[in-house]
């Protein structure tokens, strides 16, 4: 009942209030997994905010590259491994284009479902690089982002969460374990008194991206679920990756951002 007020305001919020950051302020982006599917999306809309991006991935967005290129910085890093990506935060990298910022903003968007799979299945090398990718490099980021922000009047960390998270899916155990140590990292930071700090983990729907095609790709013995993916599909029942984006932007530009610590979007976007 109490959660149900709760989404009720938040949303009432999210009608009544146009976002409180304005461009005008200085605004800048990290966005983890920029290069394809929700992450690029949210990168083009950010950048056509007049908002300044760091994007993080193994490789590079060309096509964005291109057209922003005063206001995109794009690292490749292999965010699946803590070591590297402790290595790179051990540089002044994110400290600088932080630097100056009015408000900053942490989008850990970058994620994986693998390993698909029962536990006797599942590789420990595969197991890893899920628990890097999913969990320990977007808490990694939160926290250095926070050290990194000193002067920002207002930061604003979202992970990208699932369904997956909150209910549980055989053949993703991996996949839901690490979706829910974000939703809990969330739950816990709260709690904390950080100054000007808002955190929600935030479930962005079914997408049609990648990792949806990847799913489907399932061998049925390793994921029983398959079928009701690929109904999705066939009935045109997935977001566009722009459209993901544009709520999920607004979203973490509200602001109700962060009055709870843990939301799905389309909830949000049903009841407004
Ligand atoms: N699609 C859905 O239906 C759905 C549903 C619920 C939640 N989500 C969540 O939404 C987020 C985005 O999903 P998506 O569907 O857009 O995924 P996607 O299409 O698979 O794209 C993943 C992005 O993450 C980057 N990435 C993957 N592995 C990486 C690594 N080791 N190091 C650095 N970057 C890496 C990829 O870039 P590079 O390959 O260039 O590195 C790519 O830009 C994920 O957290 C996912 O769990 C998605």
């Amino acid at each position: 009942m109490v959660h149900r007020e709760k989404i009720l305001n938040l949303t009432s919020c999210l009608r009544r209030s146009p976002p409180i950051i304005m461009t005008t302020s200085i605004t800048r982006a990290i966005v983890t997994g920029h290069t394809r599917g929700v992450g690029a999306a949210l990168a083009e809309q950010l950048l056509s905010r007049d908002i300044a991006v760091l994007g993080l991935s193994r490789s590079r967005n060309t096509a964005l590259a291109q057209r922003f290129p005063q206001t995109l910085e794009e690292i490749e890093l292999d965010l699946a491994d803590p070591s590297r990506v402790a290595q790179w935060l051990a540089g002044d990298a994110l400290r600088h284009f932080v630097d100056g910022a009015h408000s900053v903003l942490l989008l850990n968007n970058a994620g994986t479902v693998q390993p698909v799979g029962p536990i006797e299945t599942q590789d420990a090398g595969a197991i890893a690089s899920a628990v890097g990718l999913n969990v320990a490099t977007p808490l990694m980021l939160a926290s250095a982002v926070a050290k990194a922000s000193v002067t920002a009047s207002d930061r604003r960390i979202a992970h990208i969460s699932s369904g997956a998270a909150r209910n549980a899916y055989p053949g993703w155990s991996i996949y839901c374990a690490t979706k829910a140590a974000l939703d809990h990292h969330a739950r816990a930071v709260v709690l904390d008194a950080n100054r000007a700090l808002r955190i929600c983990s935030v479930a962005p729907g079914v997408i049609d991206t990648d990792m949806q095609a990847e799913i489907r790709g399932s061998g049925k013995e390793h994921f029983p679920l398959r079928e009701r993916f690929e109904e999705l599909k066939r009935n045109g029942q997935l977001s566009s990756p722009e459209a993901c984006a544009t709520q999920l932007i607004d979203f973490v530009l509200s602001d109700a951002f962060g009055e709870v610590p843990v939301a799905d979007i389309r909830e949000l976007t049903q009841r407004s």
